[in-house]
């Protein structure tokens, strides 16, 4: 399916859900991952061309929910909280992993399409995103890799860092290597490519 086909600016907020049996299952998942603060509800925004779908803000890690956008009655854009924020309160980080792993535990097998799995492109993948990333590696889950906030970096600088991420996943068979996608919210880069991948990842 081409993205001519997708209206992404329908999306609209399904549910908030504190808990997993909130959960909706009629329509495929497509899941945004990463680390508190890297640009996930930002990137949405993007995605659907609004600016307050997914609130974003400058106090990372506040909310525990996963967010469920429905997009035009084809798919649910959902927008998991942030891992690796170092002020959460540990009940907070138990709610956290109840949450987020419970949620890839029951419906990564049929109902989780496609992990669109961000890492800010200067830093790399983190230790936590290569938790996340062998998992998805093992549990046979598709995932893009979305490098954020491109237009931090010089060209020279961008380079040696799509390179360095890029040998992140050196240790994986060539044909399992992810497709990683360089992201700018400030110049627009990335958004048209990762709306093309969605596409092609819901039926
Ligand atoms: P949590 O919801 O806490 O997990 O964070 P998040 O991953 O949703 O991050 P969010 O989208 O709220 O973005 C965090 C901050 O990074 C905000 O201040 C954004 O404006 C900023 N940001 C996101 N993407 C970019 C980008 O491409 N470039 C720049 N320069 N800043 C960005
Ligand atoms: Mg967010």
């Amino acid at each position: 399916m081409s993205n001519k086909k997708i209206n992404f600016n329908s999306a609209k907020l399904t549910i908030s859900a504190g808990f997993l049996k909130q959960t909706p299952k009629d329509m495929p998942h497509i899941v945004f991952s990463g680390r508190s603060n890297v640009g996930k509800s930002t990137l949405i925004n993007k995605i659907v061309n609004q600016n307050k779908l997914a609130r974003t803000s400058s106090s990372p890690g506040k909310t525990i929910t996963i967010n469920f956008f429905e997009t035009d009655g084809k798919f649910y854009i959902v927008d998991l909280p942030g891992y690796g924020y170092a002020k959460r309160s540990d009940a907070d980080i138990r709610k956290w992993s109840d949450l987020v792993e419970g949620y890839f535990k029951n419906y990564a097998k049929n109902n989780i399409s496609l992990v669109v799995q961000l890492a800010d492109l200067k830093v790399g993948a983190t230790k936590d995103d290569m938790i996340m990333i062998d998992y998805m590696n093992n549990a046979g889950i598709p995932y893009i890799i979305v490098a954020t906030k491109a237009d931090k970096l010089n060209k020279t600088q961008r380079e040696e860092s799509i390179n360095k991420l890029n040998g992140q996943f050196d240790a994986l068979p060539e044909a399992a290597r992810p497709k990683i996608i360089p992201f700018s919210s400030l110049s627009g880069e990335g958004i048209d490519e990762v709306r093309k991948n969605i596409a092609g990842y819901v039926k």
